[in-house]
């Protein structure tokens, strides 16, 4: 089969090592993808919102699959383009329709969602330029730290999170009058606030049956300690080594199976990836949103851990016989460190040259912001490389991935040395 990854990251390269191990695969593209994907398929210089250009390659290179890296495309409806286009129809899409995708698309729909089919999350009211003072006057009834959400896709950040409630109102009023992220805060979200430690679980789906893959946690926040600005993910481990079996089947009967049943009652046409981020909240789990794609860089740990071959898999998916599939995972502990641009979140230099990649032993180093130039390997991000390691505990797989992160170098390298310190 030839088969095209839509995305140009971690999660990408993650996605691409693995279907590369595949004997059902014949070509592999990526578009726009990165260094790291270059070294094992062909990269297509185009946008993953290019439809009409996708459209283009995928006809001209006989792709027989797509698989949608980033939200961005399916929220602006890849799947229903492909659906629509009698030359395109017959060819799979991995990810949802966009009515389905509005679940990452927009806060309010998934709020709604979590409401009707009685999934547990924190109570919410919304609000919109027409009802500025309705706002202000719930977050004098709320309980501090206010939780503010901008409805709709902000580049990971439009969630803002304030103690005291001057600054909440004045937060309110920037998102819904100043438009402080576009159209995104047309629509804001008010939240009660979870406390407690999160987690992530992937549920795989091909609209009527489900897997759950292996958990996650992702250190989202740039410094040590999880503390200074929130990032794309500096690292992940899996699994969580929280989440036991109990809690697990806590999860699937409240949350995965509401979800994957709600989709259905609803009419969503779903077949890829929910993302589910949760918080365990006095031993219970409680959901904080719904990405519609797999996170980064939970990737780059969870699929080096599925044994499975992962085409097979999205054929399953593509056919609606994901129940045939027997998952089988990884026993030991997969880790991910992310190095980062110096700077990075904040403003950042790229075009650095990266040195040391042929030194790495015993782990998988996966590209997420890079680009291949004259021979040479160069930034291109603020998220640069991912190291992931093996260890029969997270403490042995970060020992595995900080000695070969240390043998990397571009100017301006920087990772967090602390991962799994909560744990
Ligand atoms: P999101 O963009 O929805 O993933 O939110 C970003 C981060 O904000 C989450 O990973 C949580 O750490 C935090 N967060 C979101 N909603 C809540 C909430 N209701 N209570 C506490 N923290 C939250
Ligand atoms: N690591 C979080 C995300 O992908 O959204």
């Amino acid at each position: 089969m030839n088969i095209l990854i839509l995305g140009a990251g971690g999660r990408e390269h993650a996605l691409a090592w693995k279907l590369a191990q595949s004997p059902l695969l014949s070509q592999l593209y990526v578009a726009p993808g990165n260094a790291g994907t270059a070294a094992i398929a062909e990269n297509i210089p185009i946008g993953v919102n290019d439809f009409s250009g996708i459209k283009e390659w995928v006809l001209s290179k006989d792709i027989q699959m797509v698989i949608v890296g980033p939200e961005d495309p399916l929220v602006n409806g890849v799947h229903d383009f492909f659906l629509q286009d009698e030359a395109l129809c017959h060819i799979p899409v991995i990810g949802p329709q966009k009515s389905a995708a509005a679940l990452e698309g927009s806060k309010e729909f998934a709020k709604e969602f979590m409401m009707r089919h009685h999934i547990p999350t924190a109570q919410y009211q919304s609000f919109t330029k027409e009802t500025l003072e309705d706002g202000h006057r719930f977050l004098e009834e709320v309980e501090p730290p206010y939780v503010l959400k901008a409805d709709g896709l902000a580049a990971g950040k439009g969630v803002v999170i304030l103690k005291e409630l001057g600054e909440a109102k004045r937060e309110l009023t920037a998102m819904l009058q100043d438009a402080k992220f576009g159209a995104a805060s047309d629509t804001v979200v008010i939240e009660e606030f979870l406390d407690g430690v999160e987690l992530s679980v992937f549920v795989l789906t091909d609209g009527v049956h489900y897997k759950i893959l292996p958990t996650a946690k992702d250190y989202k926040r740039i410094g040590e300690g999880d503390t200074g600005l929130n990032t794309g993910g500096m690292g992940a481990i899996s699994p969580v080594p929280f989440a036991d079996d109990v809690f697990m089947e806590k999860i699937e009967e409240t949350i995965v199976k509401p979800t994957i049943d709600g989709l259905k009652k609803d009419k969503l046409p779903y077949k890829g990836f929910i993302f589910i981020g949760l918080i365990k909240v006095k031993g219970e789990p409680k959901v904080i949103e719904y990405n519609v794609r797999l996170g980064d860089p939970e990737t780059e740990a969870v699929i080096p851990r599925i044994k499975n071959d992962l085409l097979e898999v999205f054929n399953a998916v593509a056919t609606t016989h994901l129940d045939q599939v027997v998952l089988e995972m990884d026993k030991r502990t997969a880790v991910t460190v992310m190095a980062v641009s110096g700077g990075y979140p904040e403003a950042y230099e790229k075009g650095k040259e990266i040195s040391g990649l042929d030194n790495i032993t015993d782990s998988i180093v996966f590209h997420a912001g890079t680009t291949g130039e004259q021979g040479k390997i160069l930034t291109n991000g603020g998220r640069v490389l991912a190291v992931t390691s093996f260890g029969s505990d997270f403490q042995s797989a970060l020992e595995v991935s900080y000695k070969n992160i240390a043998k990397i170098d571009f100017e301006g390298i920087t990772y967090r040395k602390d991962l799994g310190f909560d744990l």
